[in-house]
């Protein structure tokens, strides 16, 4: 199998993933919950877990570092805790439903910051343009369609200067960007485990720049005599047991990523996309979606003239290579591309992915626009 749907999910795994999975359901109970040496053995992996990623992305207090299931799970967390019905938000035109649908489900009142493709001045340009009146702000750092790499840093220094809070959504970009929570100056910044992080799914991790309001209530471990979630972190966002064998796995899965380092993760990822793009970059009836150095991650999106993009999926599927199509969960994201219409067809990379493959791939793309005619 050809595995090139890394922006779904990462599912090829350095193996001490799994070994530290299987390790933590063997030993640990759960953490907080009994000072006993199987409770403690817990807590002490998951305080371990926080301090790893708070080194990772720079955030000064591992407490700062709240687990969730995934990043839609931090989204609701952060966009509950700063938002309200009427509240004006400004979002990028390449935000995933796990945005605006917590958005839209609040009543609140979207403005979006519309930008061309891969034009990462005419995007700040347009957060320039609207934020006047802004109560906050949410915006991607990596569109998980096209891979457009946003300029969050910039829209974040934007944001500080007019006192408007911002959420990041960093769902493609950990793992494989620096996500710098202390020059973010986030509100929060929401991401998965089981993406660029390489762990298993059914984590994620929020990054909290304030205390936020919990979206779940229940026993934290801690304060057991009130009857409300506890006023600090993490225990005020994280209420029930753990998720102990999931965070053991998401750690030595950044333990990996730590290890390699970003910047050969994201040279692999480079190495991979221009490969790919200079195999079908020709191709009569191939349409590619790339963008200038610097403004593209290991995502790439296409569309084949005269085929539908899931009828090729199919077909790719059944010839072993796994690729996703459609809106990608984010119709929003096509609709600035103007491929609203039609959807696209996403191929996308991680470390794990090999020369061979895309080889084998492009040639398939190939044949099937041959066979388009
Ligand atoms: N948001 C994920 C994707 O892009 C699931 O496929």
């Amino acid at each position: 199998m050809i595995y090139l749907d890394n922006a779904a999910t990462t599912l090829i795994k350095p193996p001490a993933v799994a070994r530290a999975m299987v390790r933590a359901m063997q030993t640990c109970a759960s953490p907080g919950r009994g000072g006993h040496k199987a409770a403690m053995r817990a807590s002490g992996l998951v305080y371990r877990c926080r301090e790893k990623a708070a080194a990772l992305f720079n955030v000064p207090d591992p407490a700062n570092v709240v687990f969730t299931m995934n990043a839609t799970h931090g989204l609701n967390i952060a966009i509950r805790s700063l938002a309200k019905p009427g509240t004006k938000v400004l979002i990028s035109g390449y935000e995933h439903n796990a945005v605006t649908r917590p958005l839209k489900a609040l009543g609140t009142e979207i403005i979006v910051a519309e930008s061309p493709l891969f034009d990462q001045a005419a995007c700040l340009r347009a957060f320039e343009e609207r934020i006047r009146g802004a109560e906050l702000a949410v915006c991607t750092m990596v569109s998980n369609v096209f891979g457009f790499i946003l300029p969050v840093y910039e829209i974040a220094a934007l944001c500080e200067r007019r006192g408007v809070p911002l959420i990041v959504d960093a769902s493609q970009a950990a793992g494989v960007l620096p996500v710098d929570f202390q020059k973010l100056g986030a509100a929060f910044v929401a991401m998965p485990g089981h993406k660029g992080l390489l762990g298993p799914q059914g984590t994620g991790l929020l990054l909290c720049g304030e205390r936020g309001e919990p979206l779940l209530s229940g026993g934290s471990g801690s304060d057991s005599l009130l009857q409300q979630m506890p006023d600090y972190l993490p225990d005020r966002l994280e209420a029930g047991t753990h998720n102990v064998p999931g965070i053991a796995g998401m750690m030595a899965g950044m333990d990996y990523v730590s290890k390699m380092g970003l910047p050969h993760i994201m040279r692999t990822e480079q190495l991979l996309l221009h490969d790919t793009v200079s195999r079908l970059r020709g191709v009569e009836g191939v349409e590619l979606f790339t963008g200038a150095e610097g403004t593209q991650s290991g995502v790439l999106s296409l569309r084949i003239r005269g085929r539908d993009c899931d009828e090729t999926a199919q077909l790719l599927s059944e010839r072993g290579i796994c690729m996703r199509s459609g809106l990608h969960c984010a119709p929003l994201a096509h609709r600035s591309a103007a491929t609203l219409d039609t959807g696209t067809l996403r191929m996308s990379f991680s470390p794990f992915v090999k020369r061979e493959d895309v080889k084998v791939c492009c040639a398939a793309v190939s044949e099937l626009c041959s066979a388009a005619g």
